[in-house]
């Protein structure tokens, strides 16, 4: 019995060490900065919780100082302290303390956030700049690149660095652009444009998503940030404009026949296809199948197969757009899509 209240008091703070345990994933964590922006928040929350331990710790010492050392002892049951009302030198103290305390967070929180909502790049800079268009869908992620003339969905692969401004609508409901490692976020509208600045430090790939609810599979709305060197990103512009390599193999090659005829109306590769759906030039070369399964055949299977289990709400009709793709079509079409690599 005693064991299993102990268990019990245990438990909430083993929960609640596990759950922090997660916010310090390298890539994933807004607690482990990987760019310029994402730094500058990271040192702003650190600030901010300093100051807050700080003023714990000394109200606690007092309180816990008063506690014992004016606890009432035997004999002093009558006893009454002396009775204090108004304190001028006091009330002044505990004031100004505070209002200190807040413009030492406040100074630096605006300048911040003035600074890093300033997307606007002058002429003179444009050249430094990278500018990536990124339209938010149910539930996927469209990244176009306007001074490239090159489009991908998904994994968005940018040059380390370099400033890169996000141009962001929603071609539906509202969603919300988010890569907490590099620093965010911002709203995904509807018939309008917001913008996000962010300039990646370190190359590594770093888990973006949407932090807004919008429909049945909101939760698996990822998708990555590629960052890579300046010349591994010109390789890939130059991959991308090319297009991948016609496929090798029978099979592949029997699948991207069936991919014209079941799927490309909705999805392109290179310059053909249709828009509708994520375009998969590089489709090899991504991390994950759907934003949410490991990047392998048997996934991709599952997921032209019955898209609807892997991400509910998903606009994807199962086996292909006239829905009757048989197995042995299916396992063609992702021998297939697995040779689309712009490397
Ligand atoms: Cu899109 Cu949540």
């Amino acid at each position: 019995m005693k064991r299993s209240w102990l268990l019990l008091r245990f438990l909430p703070i083993s929960g609640l060490v596990a759950l922090l345990s997660g916010c310090g994933v390298k890539g994933v964590s807004a607690l482990i900065p990987m760019g310029k922006e994402a730094r500058e928040q990271a040192w702003l929350m650190y600030l901010s919780l300093g100051i807050m331990v700080i003023v714990i710790l000394v109200v606690a010492s007092i309180y816990f100082y008063v506690l014992i050392r004016f606890h009432k002892r035997k004999g002093q049951e009558d006893y009454i302290p002396k009775q204090t009302e108004g304190n001028k030198i006091l009330e002044i103290v505990w004031t100004v303390i505070p209002i200190l305390l807040l413009c030492i967070i406040a100074v630096p929180t605006v300048k911040q956030t003035f600074a890093q909502s300033d997307t606007d790049v002058p002429k003179s800079q444009k050249k430094d700049v990278l500018q990536v268009d990124v339209t938010a869908h149910q539930f996927w992620w469209d990244f176009k690149y306007p001074d490239q003339k090159i489009e991908t969905a998904q994994d968005v692969v940018v040059p380390v660095g370099k400033t890169v401004i996000f141009k962001i609508t929603s071609a539906d409901v509202v969603h919300s652009f988010w890569v907490p490692a590099l620093g965010g976020k911002i709203d995904a509208n509807p018939g309008q444009t917001t913008k996000l600045k962010l300039t990646p430090e370190n190359e590594g790939v770093y888990r973006g998503r949407c932090a807004e609810l919008c429909g049945s599979s909101h939760a698996l709305m990822y998708f990555n940030v590629k960052v890579v060197s300046q010349s591994e990103f010109d390789q890939w512009v130059d991959g991308m404009k090319k297009g991948p390599e016609a496929p090798a193999t029978a099979s592949a090659q029997e699948g991207q026949e069936l991919f014209k005829q079941n799927c490309m109306s909705c999805h392109a590769v290179g310059k053909e296809g249709g828009p509708v759906a994520p375009n998969l030039t590089d489709f090899a070369d991504r991390k994950m199948i759907a934003g949410t399964l490991d990047h392998n055949k048997e996934n991709l299977i599952k997921w032209i197969t019955n898209p609807d289990a892997v991400k509910p709400g998903a606009n994807m009709p199962a086996r292909g757009m006239n829905k009757n793709l048989t197995d042995e079509q299916i396992q063609k079409i992702a021998d297939y899509l697995f040779t689309l690599s712009v490397k």
